[in-house]
């Protein structure tokens, strides 16, 4: 009789059942049964063991800083903690569409001393012909194509050829003929990437692997693979506007706060090198509701305007609309507002937007976000040559920020007159004659600072 070379297991509390069932009989939750390999046919590719396994003590492992492969877009190589690390296995998730196969495409069309190979279950070797011609023209043969889904297939060609880099797109697409779910589901995304992780570090080929992101925004065939990798990074942007961020959500080589800023063009993508600029650079001066504010990704000052809009509401309920800045956090400061300025927004629509379709979240936004929501409620300017930051706390009072002294200079390089910041973090700033550095402890302060 032939051996089932597959069983279920809960994911939930680990029981073993040999067949599909719904409810865990163990740990009693539902649908938690996935199916997995008996014996890992990825077993198969273990190398020997050693014969006896000893212990090392921590002094004698040699620990040189990894050595890293430069993409040559600072952009990236920044969010990857300055360049790309042998062996290392990196997830690069996104929603359908917001372009992880052409940042991949340029990144191989930059690495020309090496050699890439992209694995594509998704285009024919045409499309991608195709797109990496739009990106840029000329011979690329440094770039081998492989349109295949067939994993042990592709792992064997790769262990023939030892390519410098290797793009798998998408993990989705993979499969193990070993495994009898379909491509895309649980089991077989998480074996092909224990498959890869192996790989990647047995050669020390640094593999790239592009995963879909579910409408829950979690990448698919979820967590389960985030943990395995080395590096999660996340592609992101607004469907209707050109820009694009890339987050690293987990990085075992770098910082998980750097981002890196890309505007999506008919010719790829490129870098934005100067953000601060690039947001700010259709501000409307004069208007009621708007903000400039000196927000900071990892390492890296941003100036953004905070957008609000305060509207009598017609009927029903009032509205709260936001777009790029957390929804509770607004809910929050509309309430603080109401208890601790007497600002009754109750009959009033809310809508408030970061322009540019950045999406921001850090709490030193607050006092940007309530300044605008008062200046468009009383149709007031907020001074224009002016910016703002501080968090806002349950009392109304600012409350301390980090890395302040990076926000003020960018305010200060931008040609800004003046910054609010919060009181204590005025103690500890040394005054520069550059920009007027006012220090408030209230809310109350701020709006007398900025709306006069
Ligand atoms: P793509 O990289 O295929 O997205 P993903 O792999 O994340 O699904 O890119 C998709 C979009 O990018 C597509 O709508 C077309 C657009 N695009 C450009 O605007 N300019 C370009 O040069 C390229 C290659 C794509
Ligand atoms: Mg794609």
């Amino acid at each position: 009789m032939a051996k089932s070379l597959t069983r279920y297991v809960c994911q939930s509390c680990g029981y073993v059942s040999p067949r599909w069932i719904g409810k865990c009989p163990n740990c009693s939750e539902w649908n938690t049964f996935v199916e997995e390999a008996t014996t890992p046919a990825s077993a198969r590719r273990t190398t020997a063991m050693p014969s006896k396994l000893d212990p090392i003590p921590i002094s004698e492992v040699e620990a040189n800083e990894a050595p890293r492969m430069r993409i040559g877009m600072d952009e990236f190589d920044r969010v990857l903690g300055g360049g790309l690390v042998a062996g290392s296995l990196v997830l690069l998730g996104g929603d359908p569409g917001i372009g992880k196969s052409t940042l991949m495409m340029q990144m191989a069309l930059r690495l020309k001393e090496q050699i890439v190979f992209y694995v594509t279950g998704e285009e024919s070797v045409r499309q991608i012909k195709l797109r990496a011609d739009r990106l840029e023209a000329g011979a690329t043969k440094h770039i081998q194509l492989l349109a295949e889904t067939n994993l042990d297939l592709i792992l064997d060609v790769i262990e023939r050829t030892e390519p410098d880099l290797v793009i798998i797109d998408s993990i989705q697409t993979m499969y193990r003929p070993g495994l009898e779910s379909a491509p895309g589901s649980v089991s077989q995304v998480r074996e092909s990437t224990a498959l890869l992780l192996r790989l990647a570090k047995t050669r020390g080929i640094p593999i790239f692997v592009i995963g879909h992101v579910t409408k829950e925004g979690v990448i698919a065939g979820p967590r389960v693979i985030e943990h395995m990798v080395d590096t999660v990074l996340q592609f992101e942007g607004e469907a209707h506007y050109s820009y694009r961020m890339l987050r690293a959500l987990k990085n075992r080589f770098g910082s998980t706060n750097e981002i890196g800023i890309f505007e999506m063009h008919d010719t790829g993508l490129r870098e934005v090198l100067n953000p601060s600029e690039v947001f700010l650079a259709e501000r409307h001066y004069g208007a009621s509701g708007s903000t400039v504010v000196a927000s900071i990704e990892g390492s890296r000052p941003i100036l953004v305007e905070v957008q609000a809009l305060v509207t009598p509401t017609n009927y029903g309920m009032p509205q709260r609309t936001t777009s790029g800045v957390d929804f509770r956090r607004l809910a929050l400061l509309l309430a603080v507002l109401d208890k601790r300025a007497g600002l009754n927004v109750g009959q009033h629509d809310v809508f408030v937007n970061i322009a540019g379709g950045i999406k921001i979240e850090e709490p030193a936004l607050d006092l940007g976000i309530a300044i605008s929501i008062v200046s468009s409620l009383r149709d007031v300017p907020v001074d224009s040559s002016s910016v703002a930051v501080g968090e806002i706390g349950l009392g109304g009072e600012i409350r301390t920020i980090s890395q302040i002294e990076k926000r003020v200079q960018e305010a200060a390089k931008l040609g800004f007159k003046r910054i609010v910041v919060p009181q204590n973090n005025r103690k500890a700033l040394k005054p520069t004659g550059e920009i007027e550095i006012i220090g408030v402890d209230r809310m109350e302060k701020a709006v007398e600072a900025l709306l006069g």
